[in-house]
C-alpha cells in the first residue's frame, strides 16, 4: 500500500505550492526530490558527451547505461539495449514511422483507434499515406468510451500489417484490453505498437507478457524529466531500415538514438524509476536488496493501482450527485479496474475553458480542450471546446477531491 505522507513529502512542488491541487498529471507529473538531485548531480559532476576516455565522459556513459537498465526493469524488457531514448514520445514515434513507411506496401493496412492520443494516430496516418497503405479505424462505444473490439475484429485480416493502440486513454481514462488486441493482431500477422504514455504512472507494464512489438512512454508522465522512451523487439530494431547519420553506431541502442541525448534527463529517468521502486514499504522483517528492482516496481505499481481506485471512486461518486456535470467514459464505480483516475467532464452551463479558469482561480490545476485526444473528442461531438480533464495520480488525496467538489458547487 502507498504511504501517502511519505510520498507527498518527497515532492518539493507539493510543499512549495501547498495551496495548489495538481490535477495536471496527465500533461506532466511533479517530480520527487531524488529526480531533481540526480539531474543537478549530473550537470555538476559528470557533464560531458558520451563515449570518451576521460572521467566525466566515462561517468556519463555509466549514467546512460543505468537509465537503459532502469527502463528495462520498469517495462520488463529482455535487454536494456532494446530501450531507446529521445526527446519525447511523439518525436520517437514519428522517427519510427518513417521506417515503417519504408516497409509498408500499397494494399497493406494500418489500424489506429478513435480513442488514442494523436501521437499514436498521425504518425501512422502519414506512414500509410507515404506508403500508399490503407487506414482502418477501431471505433469506440460512445456511452462508456471503450474500444469496440467487434470493429477491430471485423477489420483485422492478413492485410493488416500495423496495429497502434494505447494502454489507457489520456482523454477519458479508459484502460484498453491491449493484451487481447495484441494477441489477435499478432495471430493475423500484424506488428503491434502500444502507447503506454498515459498508463505508465498508473500500473505495471510488462512488454513480454503483453507480447507487443513496440511500446512507447514518456518519463515526465511518471515522475521523471522530459525524456521520451521507446522499447522495441530486438529483431525489429536490428533489421528495420533506420534514419540515422552515417558515423553513428549501427548496433543497439545507438542505431535509433539520434544525436546527443538529454544526459541530465537520463540521470533523472533512472532516479524516477528508483523512486517508484522504493515508494512502497518493505514487508516487515525484509531488508533492502532481497527483492529485485522489477519486483519492487511491481509491488509499488499494484499499491498505486489500489490507492488510485479509491480516488476514482470518490471523485466519480461526488460527480454522480451533481447533474450539472457529465462524466465522459466509464462512470460505474464497479468498473474501476477498467479506468485510470483521469476523469473528464463537461458542464451544462459552462465551457471547459471557463471551468478550467475558474478552478485555476481556486488553485486547482486542470486542463481544458481535447488534450490531443482529438478523435474521441470529435466522436463525442465535443469539438472544438473539448472537455475539462482532472488527472489524478498517487500523490493526490481524497481531501483534495473534496475541495474540488466544493469548488465546483460554488461555481456561479
Ligand atoms: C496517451 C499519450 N500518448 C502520447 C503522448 C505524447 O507524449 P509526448 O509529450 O512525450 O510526445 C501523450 C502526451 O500527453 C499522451 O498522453
Amino acid at each position: 500500500m502507498i504511504d501517502l505522507l511519505a510520498v507527498r513529502s518527497q515532492f518539493p512542488a507539493l510543499q512549495n505550492r501547498c495551496d495548489a491541487i495538481f490535477l495536471d498529471g496527465p500533461a506532466g507529473t511533479q517530480v520527487p526530490r531524488r529526480v531533481i538531485d540526480a539531474t543537478v548531480h549530473y550537470l555538476t559532476h559528470c557533464n560531458a558527451n558520451h563515449g570518451g576516455v576521460f572521467t566525466t565522459s566515462v561517468e556519463s556513459d555509466r549514467i546512460i547505461e543505468d537509465a537503459h537498465q532502469a527502463i528495462a526493469d520498469l517495462l520488463n524488457a529482455p535487454s536494456p539495449n532494446e530501450v531507446i531514448f529521445g526527446q519525447n514520445m511523439t518525436s520517437l514515434t514519428f522517427h519510427l514511422s518513417r521506417s515503417i513507411a519504408q516497409v509498408l506496401k500499397p494494399g497493406d493496412e494500418v489500424m489506429v483507434t478513435r480513442l488514442d492520443h494523436d501521437a499514436n494516430v498521425s504518425p501512422w496516418l502519414l506512414a500509410a499515406r507515404d506508403a500508399g497503405a490503407t487506414v482502418r479505424w477501431i471505433d469506440i462505444h460512445v456511452e462508456d468510451c471503450t474500444l469496440d473490439l467487434d470493429s477491430f475484429r471485423k477489420q483485422l485480416s492478413e492485410k493488416t500489417k500495423w496495429v497502434a493502440v494505447g494502454l489507457a486513454s489520456n482523454g477519458v481514462g479508459t484502460i484498453n484490453d491491449v493484451a487481447t488486441i495484441t494477441r489477435e493482431a499478432k495471430r493475423a500477422g500484424a506488428t503491434v505498437f502500444l502507447d503506454a504514455v498515459h498508463y505508465a504512472p498508473h500500473g505495471p507494464i510488462d512488454v513480454q507478457a503483453l507480447g507487443c512489438d513496440f511500446l512507447a512512454c514518456s518519463a515526465y508522465k511518471f515522475f521523471g524529466p522530459h525524456v521520451g522512451i521507446l522499447w522495441g523487439r530486438r529483431e525489429l530494431l536490428e533489421t528495420l531500415p533506420c534514419y540515422k547519420v552515417r558515423p553513428s553506431p549501427n548496433n543497439l541502442p545507438g542505431r535509433w538514438m539520434t544525436g546527443t541525448q538529454n544526459h541530465e534527463g537520463l540521470a533523472g529517468v533512472a532516479a524516477a524509476v528508483e523512486y517508484l521502486a522504493s515508494a512502497s514499504p518493505l514487508p516487515p522483517g525484509e531488508g533492502p536488496g532481497v527483492r529485485t528492482r522489477r519486483e519492487r516496481l511491481r509491488q509499488t505499481m499494484a499499491g498505486i493501482q489500489q490507492y488510485e481506485q479509491t480516488l476514482s471512486r470518490h471523485l466519480l461518486q461526488g460527480l454522480a450527485e451533481r447533474p450539472r456535470f457529465r462524466v465522459l467514459g466509464i462512470r460505474d464505480v464497479n468498473r474501476l479496474n477498467e479506468r485510470v483516475p483521469t476523469v473528464s467532464i463537461t458542464c451544462k452551463d459552462a465551457t471547459p475553458q471557463r471551468l478550467a479558469a475558474y478552478l485555476a482561480s481556486k488553485q486547482i490545476y486542470t486542463w481544458a480542450g481535447n488534450s490531443y485526444a482529438l478523435e474521441v473528442s470529435e466522436r463525442l461531438g465535443l469539438e472544438p471546446g473539448g472537455f475539462l480533464r482532472m488527472g489524478l495520480v498517487h500523490y493526490n488525496t481524497v481531501a483534495e477531491i473534496d475541495r474540488v467538489i466544493r469548488a465546483l458547487d460554488e461555481m456561479a
